[in-house]
């Protein structure tokens, strides 16, 4: 796994999922004025597509009940795409009337999981995004769909790659930008990445249409986005402080950290346009305000700069 830059420094996003999917597992009560000043040092950090919350049922999500008021708060800056979740037309309509024109549909490779966390089936999820798609399209919003459970699923266990590639290629005749492969529970291995991606691509589903979403449960992260790296992948998710999990995934802890990201991709040479101090910033702050210590890599190492003056290699 070599992870080599392409020449001219390409460049790769970094999309952020800190406010939204890493907030929503919290259970203690954050208030909304800390969610949005959240937000905002993301965006001083250089991040350019940070989620920044959900129009679900709050019953389902009761940390994201203030989507509507979070939006209302936020400083939106220019250049900064802000998606939401929305898991049914009711939630396309709380998301257009706060004025989002971005948004997330989440499904997955498994029945079991979708039946666990929206209440239906991967085929009645389908049916129920077909009206949400339809109208975001209309109004020229950015579309990305989620594929939870690509790589192992909680209640099903292994999952077939071809499964998840099939569910992709119905979000995409459904009209969505992007497809993002998710692994929920941190299971997936480098190897996997490459075979995914590969047979995404072989299906028909273009490369710049695929990212991914990585949980560092056990420790396969980094390597997994390397090894998207060099099957052509331009697009990681990630988690400033590497809060998250979702309720409905039980082990899902862990979601690949931001600053753990930044700090590898600056090391090897791509482009990205985010500043690791920013994002460390913010990371301490979302730690406090939770009150947990920061228990990513970076966060406790910091970065590396070589020492002033010291002979180059
Ligand atoms: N926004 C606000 N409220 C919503 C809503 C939305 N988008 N969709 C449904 N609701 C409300 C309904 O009005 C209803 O409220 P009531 O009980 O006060 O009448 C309640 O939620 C249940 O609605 P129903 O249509 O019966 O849906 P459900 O109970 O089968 O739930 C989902 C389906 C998809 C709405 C729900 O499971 C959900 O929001 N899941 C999200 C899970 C999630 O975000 N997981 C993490 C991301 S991976
Ligand atoms: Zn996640």
């Amino acid at each position: 796994m070599t992870a080599s830059p392409a020449p001219g420094g390409e460049r790769v996003r970094i999309y952020e999922v800190g406010p939204r999917d890493g907030l929503q597992n919290e259970s203690a009560v954050i208030p909304t004025e800390t969610k949005a000043a959240f937000i905002g040092m993301l965006a001083d950090a250089g991040l350019r597509e940070i989620e920044a919350t959900s129009f679900v049922s709050p019953r389902a999500i009761p940390q994201l009940a203030d989507a509507g008021a979070l939006l209302a708060a936020l400083d939106r800056r220019a250049g900064v795409r802000y998606p939401v979740l929305v898991p049914n037309v009711r939630g396309l309509e709380r998301a257009e009337a706060a004025g989002v024109d971005a948004i997330a549909v989440f499904t997955a490779a498994t029945d079991a999981f979708t039946q666990a966390n929206i209440g239906m089936s991967v085929a009645a999820s389908l049916d129920a995004f077909a009206p949400v798609l339809e109208r975001a399209t209309t109004l020229g919003w950015w579309r990305r769909a989620y594929v939870s459970t690509a790589f192992g699923c909680p209640y099903a266990g292994r999952v077939d790659p071809r499964r998840a590639v099939e569910v992709a290629l119905r979000l995409l005749e459904l009209g969505v930008d992007e497809i993002c492969f998710g692994d929920t529970i941190g299971v997936g291995v480098p190897g996997q990445v490459a075979a995914m991606t590969g047979l995404a691509v072989d299906a028909g589903v273009t490369i710049e249409r695929i990212a991914f979403h990585f949980h560092d449960t056990r420790g396969t992260a980094l390597a997994n986005v390397a090894a998207g790296l060099d099957a052509g992948v331009r697009c990681f998710d990630s988690s400033t402080g590497g809060t998250g999990g979702c309720p409905y995934a039980p082990g899902a802890a862990g979601n690949l950290a931001t600053e753990d990201l930044v700090y590898f991709l600056d090391a090897s040479g791509w482009d990205h346009g985010v500043a690791l101090d920013g994002v460390l910033t913010a990371a301490r702050f979302i730690a406090d305000s939770i009150g947990r210590p920061l228990a990513t890599k970076v966060g406790q190492a910091g970065g590396w700069a070589p020492i002033a003056g010291s002979p180059t290699t």
